[in-house]
C-alpha cells in the first residue's frame, strides 16, 4: 500500500489554513494509504520557546488530530522527538545538503528577517523535514502550498543520496490541493493565514469559541465593492471567505456565487459564521473528551513504536550506504 507522511508544528494555534490546506486531507487519506502523521516538535525548537508550553502544545495538536477524525487503528500518529531516527537521519542528510540550496529557502529568509540572531536549526530545518519524509519511504506528502519549496529540496536530497550512495529512498511527491492550499489571513488577505501571525484577527483557530469566530469573521477584510465573486487577484478577501465556505460545506464555489448573487457581504459573513461554528463544535467536543482521557498517551506511545520500526529500517540502510 502507498505510504503517506505529513506533520504539523505544535506552535501557536492550529488554524483553518492548517486544517483546510493539510489536516483535512489526512482524514480522507487514512482510508486509502498507509499513513504516518506526526507532531513535529523538533521543528518547533527552531524558534526558542517555553518548554512547558511546547509540551502542552504537542499534546493539544495530537488530540486535535484525533478530534478531526484520524483513527489510530488506521493511521500511525506520533510525536517526532519520540522517534530518535529523525534526528540521526537529519544529521546524515545535512552531510548531503548544500549550503547554496538552503540559502535559497524562502521560509528561512522570511522567518529570520529582522531577527538579531537565529539558531542554526532554523537554517537546517528543511533538511530535518526531508529526513521526516524519507525515513518512511513516503510516496506522497499532503501539505499546503507554502511547503512546495521544501518538498522540492526533499526530492533533490533523495535523488542525490540515491545517486551518490545507492538506492535507498523513495522519491516523494507533494500533494497540494487545488483549492485551499493557501488560505489567506482574514485581516491581511494578501498573505497566508499563519500561526505566527501577530494579530489574533488573522486566523480562526480550531478551538475558537462561537463568539470569537463571530468577531473574527465580522472583522474579516473584504473590499469596497459589494459583489460576491471569486476573483483572488482583485478580491482576495471575499475570495478567501468563499474558499473557506466551499471547503467546510463541500459546495463548489460557483454554487456559492449563484447563491449569494445580489446579497451583501454581511449575509455571506453571517452564513459563514454559522457554517464554521457548526463544523468546529463537534471537533471541539471530541477534543475535550480526548484531553480528559488517558488514551492519548497510549496512542502516542504505540504510534512512536510503530513509526520507529519503519524509520530504523531506513536509517540502517542510510548508514550502511554511507559507511558509518
Ligand atoms: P504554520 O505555517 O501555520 O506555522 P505549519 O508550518 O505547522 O503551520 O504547517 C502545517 C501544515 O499546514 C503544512 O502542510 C502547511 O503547508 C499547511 N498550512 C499552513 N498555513 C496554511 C495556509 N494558510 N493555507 C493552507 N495550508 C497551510
Ligand atoms: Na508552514
Amino acid at each position: 500500500m502507498e505510504r503517506v507522511l505529513s506533520g504539523v508544528q505544535p506552535t501557536g494555534n492550529v488554524h483553518l489554513g492548517n486544517y483546510l490546506g493539510a489536516i483535512k486531507q489526512f482524514v480522507e487519506l487514512q482510508h486509502q494509504a498507509d499513513c504516518y502523521f506526526c507532531v513535529v516538535n523538533l521543528h518547533a525548537l527552531t524558534i526558542p520557546r517555553d518548554p512547558a508550553e511546547l509540551r502542552e502544545k504537542t499534546l493539544e495538536l495530537a488530540a486535535l488530530y484525533l478530534a478531526v477524525g484520524l483513527d489510530p487503528d488506521k493511521v500511525t500518529l506520533f510525536v517526532q522527538s519520540q522517534v530518535r531516527a529523525h534526528s540521526e537521519a537529519g544529521w546524515l542528510l545535512q552531510c548531503v545538503a548544500r549550503m547554496g540550496e538552503l540559502n535559497r529557502m524562502v521560509q528561512f529568509k522570511e522567518k529570520s528577517k529582522g531577527a538579531d540572531s537565529v539558531v542554526t536549526g532554523l537554517y537546517t530545518y528543511p533538511v530535518l523535514q526531508a529526513a521526516d519524509i524519507l525515513l518512511y519511504q513516503a510516496s506522497r506528502v499532503p501539505v499546503g502550498e507554502d511547503q512546495k519549496q521544501h518538498l522540492e529540496l526533499t526530492r533533490e536530497l533523495a535523488e542525490r543520496f540515491n545517486r551518490d550512495y545507492g538506492e535507498v529512498f523513495t522519491i516523494p511527491e507533494p500533494m497540494i490541493g487545488k483549492v485551499g492550499a493557501r488560505i489567506m489571513g482574514l485581516d491581511q488577505p494578501e498573505k497566508k493565514m499563519s500561526k505566527s501571525a501577530e494579530s489574533a484577527f488573522n486566523y480562526i483557530s480550531l478551538l475558537d469559541d462561537p463568539k470569537t469566530i463571530e468577531k473574527k469573521l465580522k472583522r474579516a477584510v473584504t473590499d469596497s465593492e459589494n459583489e460576491i465573486r471569486y476573483d483572488p487577484e482583485t478580491k482576495p478577501g471575499v475570495s478567501n471567505l468563499l474558499v473557506i465556505y466551499s471547503l467546510l460545506t463541500d459546495t463548489p464555489i460557483t454554487r456559492l456565487e449563484e447563491k449569494y448573487a445580489g446579497s451583501g457581504y454581511g449575509a455571506l459573513k453571517n452564513d459563514l459564521i454559522e457554517v464554521t461554528v457548526d463544523h468546529l463544535t463537534p471537533i471541539q467536543q471530541k477534543y475535550q473528551e480526548i484531553r480528559k482521557s488517558a488514551e492519548l498517551m497510549q496512542i502516542l506511545k504505540q504510534g512512536a513504536e510503530k513509526a520507529s520500526q519503519v524509520a530504523e529500517d531506513t536509517l540502517h540502510k542510510m548508514k550502511e550506504a554511507m559507511g558509518v
